[in-house]
Parts: structure tokens; sequence; C-alpha cells
């Protein structure tokens, strides 16, 4: 790898786990405020994962994770029954959070499945187990990251691209899944600028990506998501990567709601469109988008902008992602590697490392 962590970003990690606390970087205090948050039971993490304090696929499976670990370290079970019954519900109350991106899901399962798979082993060492595990989990989302953004930089053409949402190092434990393709292309001179969507309801663009690219030194421009279609129509955009919460079988993708509309704009003006993201995002148990859970949030989030209500108590839609065909995207960039169509058989190739 041509960079490290700490050639492309002055951000520290989102999520960490030290001292049987899980700190977390909060995302609903950015950009007012950049505060750091010790988490010291189960629920309160299951709490930030829930209202967004942390948020983004991969950041909340490792927060998720670290769940994991600090119920492992704090628990009193006495015997190895009391500890797995109190495991299965820490387990449950991460696992009931969001239900859209499948990091959650992977993260959790993992730590599960290993600790199954060790039930003969004394107590202590099954929790030593949990904790170097998600360790683990958190420190291989930073490696996937550096690789995704040298493979990213290496395809995408020179010039200015878009983005949506927030799929940067505040989404990640580090870096970021389209953060890391956007660093490595600024280091190596090829990013001209950044196109970033604020992304209503929840302005993870304007709030965060803005934030944290501009925090890196990215040359950006801040538009709302309607002026996407006429920033491409002028002929302003080379390019537009987007995060995934999930990929399927077919690799039809979930992501932030908006992410669609980009999709079909793209291919109206002929812009190549990619999604980012490890192979802990793609579920190759579901064999297209529409098998996808949605998650629907609070009407408020559509009611209000920035606290303050901006529409009458009228009934709200509010699909958190959205589902964009395969049809529409160029290429997945991931950990191993680009994967180009027909994604059906390329994806299923590279599960089985070929
Ligand atoms: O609702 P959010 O903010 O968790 O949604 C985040 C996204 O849609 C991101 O694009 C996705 O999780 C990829 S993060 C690397």
């Amino acid at each position: 790898m041509k960079y490290r962590p700490e050639d492309l970003t002055r951000l520290p990690r989102s999520v960490e786990y030290r001292e049987r606390t899980v700190y977390l970087i909060d995302q609903t205090a950015i950009p007012r405020e950049f505060r750091i948050i010790g988490l010291k039971k189960v629920d309160d993490v299951a709490r930030a994962i829930k209202t967004m304090q942390v948020r983004g696929a991969p950041a909340i499976g490792a927060a998720a994770a670290f769940g994991l670990a600090l119920y492992a370290n704090t628990t009193k079970a006495k015997t190895k029954d009391e500890f797995m019954d109190g495991f299965y519900s820490a387990y449950d109350r991460l696992k009931n959070t969001r239900p859209t991106a499948v990091n959650l899901f992977w993260a959790l399962n993992r730590i599960k499945k290993l600790v199954e798979e060790n039930l003969e082993s004394p107590l202590d060492e099954i929790k030593r187990i949990i904790v170097a595990e998600a360790q683990k989990i958190a420190d291989e989302d930073v490696e996937a990251n550096l690789r995704m953004g040298h493979y990213g930089a290496e395809i995408l053409p020179e010039g200015r691209v878009l983005t949506h949402c927030n799929a940067g190092s505040l989404a990640t434990v580090q870096l970021g899944t389209v953060g890391a393709v956007l660093r490595v292309m600024h280091r190596d001179g090829t990013l001209k600028l950044l196109w970033v969507d604020e992304t209503r309801p929840v302005l993870q663009g304007a709030r965060l990506s803005a934030w944290e690219y501009h925090y890196d030194g990215i040359p950006l421009k801040l538009i709302t998501d309607n002026m996407a279609g006429f920033v491409m129509q002028q002929g302003k955009v080379d390019a537009i990567i987007v995060g995934a919460d999930r990929i399927v079988a077919n690799g039809d993708f979930a992501n932030k709601i908006g992410t669609y509309t980009l999709a079909v704009l793209a291919k109206e003006h002929g812009i190549p469109f990619f999604t980012v993201a490890p192979l802990s995002t793609i579920d190759m148990s579901l064999k297209s988008g529409k098998d996808i859970p949605i998650e629907e949030r609070n009407p408020e989030e559509v009611l209000t902008c920035g606290g303050c209500k901006i529409a009458p108590d009228v009934d709200v839609y509010n699909p958190a992602f959205d589902v964009t065909p395969h049809k529409y995207l160029t290429g997945i960039i991931t950990d191993k590697g680009v994967v180009w169509p027909p994604f059906g058989r390329n994806l299923r190739k590279l599960f089985r490392g070929e």
C-alpha cells in the first residue's frame, strides 16, 4: 500500500474500546461540537446506534462488537450458563437497533459463532476471545478501507467526484469506504473537486461529510440534494461514489435514501457510478434488492430541520434507505478488488476467492 492511515486523515478512530468503555465520536453533535462520549453499558451502546450517535454501516458493526466486549468485561455472571444468558440478551439488544445495514448482524454473528465454538473453554478465556475478536473487527475495518482507497483511486477518473450521505471516516472505524478513495485521490492529486449532497432528512452530507472532508483539506462544494441533477447536466461531475448498507447477491444495493435517484441521473448523463464497501457489507444470502429490509425512521426527521419545525403535522413517509438496481452500477469497489458486471457471477467468484 502506498499510504498509511495517518498519511490520509487527521481524524482519530470513530469507535474504540479500552478500559471497559466504548468510546464514540458523537455524530449528532457535529458540526456544532467535536465530542467523544464514553459508554459503559450495553444499553447505552444500543441507544447510541439507534439514535445515530454512531452511524454508517461499518461503524455500527464495530460499535455493536464492542458492545459485546463491554458485556464480557462487565457482567457479574458467575457461571457459564448465566454468562451465556446475558450474552444472548446483549446480542439481541444490539441486534434490534437498525435493520438495514448488514454489517451490524455480520459483526454480532461473527462473535456469537466464535463464542459458540469455544463453549468448552473456561469463562475467562471466552471473555478474552470476545474482546479480542471485537478489536480485530475494528482493526480489520481500517485495513479494508485502506485497501479500498487504493483500489478505488486506481480506477476513478481524475476530476470532480460527487458523493451522497457520509461514507467517510465517521461512518467506519477510520478513513471511510468512499472516504478512503477520496483521501487517496486527494493525496495523489487526482481529486479536483468533491460535490457533497446535503442528504435530507438527517443531513449526513452537510453535517458530517462536509465537516470531515473539509477538516482533511479536500476541496469541496456543498449542494442540496435537488441540485445534483443540474450539476450533472452542466457537465460538472466526472464520477459518483457512494457507500452501501447492504449489497446483495445480484449486485443490487441499499444505501442512504436518494442514492437511487442519483444512479438514474448518472446513467442519463453517462457518468460512472460506483459503490464502495467491504465484504462485510455484502449479503450473499439475499438474491435481490427487493429482499432488503428498509428502515423507516421517525416522522420528526422530515417535519423538522436543525430542530426547527418546517412543516405542519401531516402524515410523513420516511424511509432511511433506498435500493439501487445493479443495472445502474459501473462497479463495486471492495477490499478484495473491484467487481465489474456481470455482478451476480463476479460476486460469487469473489466469495469463492477466485
Ligand atoms: O443512516 P446512516 O447514516 O447510518 O446511513 C449511512 C449510509 O447510508 C452510508 O452510505 C453507508 O452506511 C455506508 S458507510 C461506509
